[in-house]
């Protein structure tokens, strides 16, 4: 075999059977060590807190421990760091969860990929990023999982709608994208969008265009049918709608004078047949209706290496939130599906069901504690309404006695200041004159 021969089956085999490689990984099982990795933006001075915690409920308190936004309207900005390498050839799967337990009304729950050369400390929002994905929630309105590429420096977002999930559980994100410019988008480890890169989103112009030089050539004929040529208006066809009365007479003292010519009244022609109309045929040179023919678009160049980023070294986390309280867990960047597929499985896998038990029980407590409180409340205010009638009864009588002439004075009052001040206004305008 020749040497091209041999580099072309080692290609092809590191393409299909790349080793799983683990890029980052992040499960913040170890205390306050986070810190020493992921480092905080000082881009602006008073960015919203991360703080530990597996929030209110979980199904692990150890597992599920992850980076919470800790203060309502505020800018976050926090990033980590690990060995720069490009997704040629290779696959890329970007995984992490999200847990909106404070019930989110507005705010981010999405990742960025960066280039290796960001300056962690100054990471914002115009920070130059490679890949953002996943969930944003703003109003009822807009409930999206983002997808966006950069592509030769300018962003751009997926053209197809994929709703994100909006409940108060951990939900894991997957964004994966083949070196065959595909990519999947999966919620829970189940798929909700697939696609080609160049369809879902517009990094190229379009293949093909409208050709702007056709025109549509002068004798064609786009009319179905037309008028029969050779059909003729019947002879006793009558097209005058209203005729004189024929039986109208000049009434006999009409006076010519006085009142004018004399007119018969106009009727309602009998023979009236309408307008007359040749009749339809097929149009021997109808050509159908003429299409702006389709010619390859001059501007377009396919790109094979859409999907590909050099240098990838950052992953962050640069949101805005109204309502803290979203925490972030289970980061994964490998080159391996099955292997995310599996991580998952052993993460948000085995405690996603535990959470929910553990948030239904909590929901129990509180309503029963909230009926408890309901009654002895009802309780507690029979007893008071009943203390309150006998006061009042007992208050009625001195009112009886001494208040009602205090307030008929007030009433007085009030209606004689009233009175001055309608005279006020109404005489202003006389005092002018
Ligand atoms: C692209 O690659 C993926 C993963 O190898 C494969 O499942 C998919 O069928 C490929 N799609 C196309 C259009 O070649
Ligand atoms: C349209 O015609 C002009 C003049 O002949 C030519 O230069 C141009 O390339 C044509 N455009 C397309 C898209 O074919
Ligand atoms: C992950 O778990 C699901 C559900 O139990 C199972 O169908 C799937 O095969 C698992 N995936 C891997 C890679 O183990």
């Amino acid at each position: 075999m020749t040497g091209i021969c041999w580099l072309l089956l080692a290609g092809l085999a590191s393409a299909v059977f790349a080793e799983p490689m683990v890029h980052f990984r992040e499960q913040f099982e170890d205390g306050d060590e986070w810190q020493t990795r992921w480092v905080e933006s000082k881009h602006k001075s008073d960015y919203g807190k991360f703080r530990l915690t597996a929030g209110k409920f979980f199904g692990d308190e150890e597992k599920d421990k992850g980076l919470q936004t800790s203060e309502d309207a505020k800018f976050y900005a926090i990033s980590s760091r690990f060995e720069p390498f490009t997704n040629e050839g290779q696959i890329l799967v970007i995984q992490f969860t999200v847990k909106h337990e404070q019930n989110i009304d507005c705010g981010g729950g999405y990742i960025k990929l960066f280039p290796a050369d960001l300056k962690q400390e100054e990471m914002h929002g115009d920070s130059t990023y490679f890949i953002m994905f996943g969930p944003d929630i703003c109003g009822t309105g807009n409930k999206k999982v983002h997808v966006i590429f950069n592509y030769k420096d300018k962003n751009h977002l997926i053209n197809k709608d994929i709703r994100c999930k909006d409940d108060e559980f951990t939900h894991l994100y997957t964004l994966i994208v083949h070196p065959n410019n595909t990519y999947e988008v999966k919620i829970d480890n189940a798929k909700v969008e697939s696609g080609t890169l160049e369809e879902d989103w517009d990094f190229l112009p379009a293949k093909r265009i409208l050709d702007p030089n056709a025109t549509k050539p002068e004798d064609w004929d786009e009319r179905e049918q037309i008028d029969d040529p050779d059909d003729r208006r019947p002879d006793d066809w009558e097209e005058i709608e209203h005729i004189t009365d024929p039986d109208a007479k000049r009434p006999d003292d009409w006076d010519a004078e006085m009142d004018g010519e004399w007119e018969p009244p106009m009727i309602p022609n009998p023979k009236y047949k309408g307008i007359w109309k040749p009749r339809k045929i097929d149009n021997p040179n109808f050509k159908g209706e003429w299409v702006q023919p389709e010619i390859d678009n001059p501007e377009y160049v396919p790109d094979d290496k859409i999907y590909k980023y050099e240098n990838i070294g950052v992953i962050g986390l640069d949101l805005w939130q109204v309502k803290s309280g979203t925490i972030f867990d289970n980061f994964l960047i490998t080159n391996d599906e099955i292997l995310a597929e599996e991580i998952a499985n052993e993460t948000w896998g085995v405690t996603t069901e535990a959470e929910k038990k553990m948030k239904e029980l909590q929901e129990e407590e509180e309503k029963k504690k909230q009926d408890d409180k309901d009654e002895k409340s009802t309780a507690e205010d029979k007893v008071a309404v009943e203390e309150e009638e006998e006061e009042e009864v007992e208050a009625d009588e001195e009112d009886d006695e001494e208040k009602e002439p205090d307030e008929d004075e007030d009433v007085e009052e009030e209606e004689e200041e009233e009175l001055e001040e309608t005279e006020k206004t109404e005489s202003s305008p006389k005092d002018e004159l």
